[in-house]
């Protein structure tokens, strides 16, 4: 097989040297962004008068037949055409003869494969953003279902206060909202186009940038050429927005994985979520769970790979920079099963209100009988010690707070009265937190009204 710089050398490619950098293997997942790419070249080599009608005409008609091809999986990818773009640069060639070696007037793989990714990475981001999308409107249904299940909030993971569930699941809708902007902050940084670029210096044809990037549908140009083949700063960006959205998902998924424990019992997977064991026959486990939990570990990996690769790379394109595929083909990959995997388990979720419900008494309600205290007019860090012993006092004793007669409460402190004893109930609890963005029914109600219509849930 020829290879396109054979004119400046004397010897063959070693075997290794071919096998080792070769990167079809995995940049063919590019092809159909490449070719595309090359559609919209050719007409802008026509519209610069770099080819004549027939010629482009032609160059489009075989792209055409190999994008076919390529979308069947039918196109053969060859190992010594070392990458996608060659492939597909060499098959049309020996298709049209020789107005396929006028493809590539006025480009350089170097701003061609910047070029590709681009688009790839805008399409990659569109459909991480309907499947993240589908998990938070899953989360607001369940809010609205679950909105008077109560639950204790842990914090060091020791029963805290109690919330409603329905502010739990918000709270991750929340999370992956913000994860939302942050994937379409690395839209915005990759709609740009660098074609046009060449290989560093920009090109020796009156090309129409403007008009390339109109027929690829980027927003902006790269408007400088060193930049434009030097930067995967919009990787960068796409593989932290990956990876800090499968870091929420990985702490969600923690949470159901604690709670479908026999000792929490706070939630239900169904049979089909779950796979058992090969030695315990009573086994029920989270699989599933627990690899949307793992997998953040290689979204973290495929950001920290790509920051080294980039670090310390002399100016402009290096080979180094041929690294940057597979971590970002694996984060969108990897997210987009997560995502699919999650929606799964909102789906068949079940919570056992019984269980959440009694978890949320008792001492997690101990921090409302000190506020108590301070509306009484006794300052707060009186009103934490004076509770504080009551807590050792009910401790003793292995007895729960909604035992508490107001006579024992008045040993403590002469300020309790018949109303205290209301307090000791996770709802009335819940309710007082009515601040902005607190836990109380009406509160929780408004974030949802909020949510369903920034969902669009009617
Ligand atoms: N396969 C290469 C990559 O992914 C394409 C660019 C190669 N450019 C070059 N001058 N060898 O980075």
């Amino acid at each position: 097989m020829q290879k396109p710089w054979e004119g400046r050398f004397k010897e063959a490619t070693d075997k290794f040297v071919e096998s080792f950098t070769q990167s079809v293997d995995f940049d063919k997942e590019l092809a159909p962004w490449d070719i595309e790419q090359s559609m919209a070249h050719v007409k802008t080599l026509l519209s610069a008068g770099l080819l004549s009608q027939e010629e482009a005409q032609s160059l489009l008609q075989g792209l055409q037949e190999l994008q076919k091809e390529v979308l069947q999986g039918s196109f053969e990818f060859r190992r010594e055409l070392e990458d996608v773009h060659m492939n597909v640069e060499a098959e049309l060639i020996s298709r049209l003869g020789e107005v396929g070696g006028k493809l590539h007037t006025a480009r350089s793989r170097n701003d061609q494969v910047v070029t590709d990714e681009r688009l790839y990475v805008k399409d990659g981001v569109r459909e991480v953003c309907r499947l993240l999308g589908e998990v938070r409107r899953r989360l607001v249904e369940l809010a609205e279902e679950s909105i008077d299940i109560l639950l204790p909030a842990y914090t060091h993971l020791q029963r805290a206060q109690p919330i409603r569930l329905a502010h739990y699941l918000l709270a991750y809708r929340e999370m992956f909202l913000e994860d939302e902007r942050r994937l379409l902050q690395a839209y915005r940084s990759a709609d740009a186009l660098a074609l046009g670029s060449g290989a560093v210096a920009g090109v020796d044809f009156p090309l129409d940038r403007f008009y390339t990037a109109e027929l690829l549908r980027f927003n902006r140009l790269c408007r400088n050429s060193v930049q434009a083949t030097a930067d995967r700063d919009y990787l960068l960006d796409l593989l932290y927005a990956c990876a800090v959205c499968g870091m929420h998902l990985s702490r969600l998924a923690e949470d159901l994985i604690l709670w479908s424990t026999e000792e929490f019992g706070f939630v239900e997977l169904p049979d089909r979520l779950c796979t058992g064991s090969s030695i315990m026959p009573q086994k029920k486990n989270p699989d599933l769970l627990e690899l949307i939990r793992g997998k953040a570990g290689r979204l973290y990996g495929n950001l920290v790979s790509l920051l080294t690769v980039l670090k310390a790379l002399p100016t402009a394109y290096n080979r180094d920079l041929q690294e940057d595929k597979e971590p970002v083909f694996d984060s969108l990959k990897t997210l987009k099963g997560s995502l699919e995997g999650m929606s799964l388990v909102l789906e068949g979720i079940q919570f056992r209100e019984d269980r959440m419900k009694s978890a949320s008494g008792g001492l997690a309600l101990m921090t409302d009988l000190a506020n108590y205290l301070v509306l009484k007019g006794l300052p707060f860090r009186q009103a934490h010690r004076l509770v504080g012993s009551i807590t050792a006092y009910l401790l003793e004793r292995g007895k729960k707070p909604e035992e508490l007669s107001l006579e024992e409460l008045r040993r403590f402190s002469e300020l309790f009265e018949e109303d205290a004893l209301r307090l000791l109930d996770p709802q009335v609890s819940a309710d007082r937190k009515g601040t902005y963005g607190g836990t109380a029914k009406e509160e929780v109600l408004r974030r949802l009204q909020v949510a369903k219509r920034e969902e669009g849930i009617p």
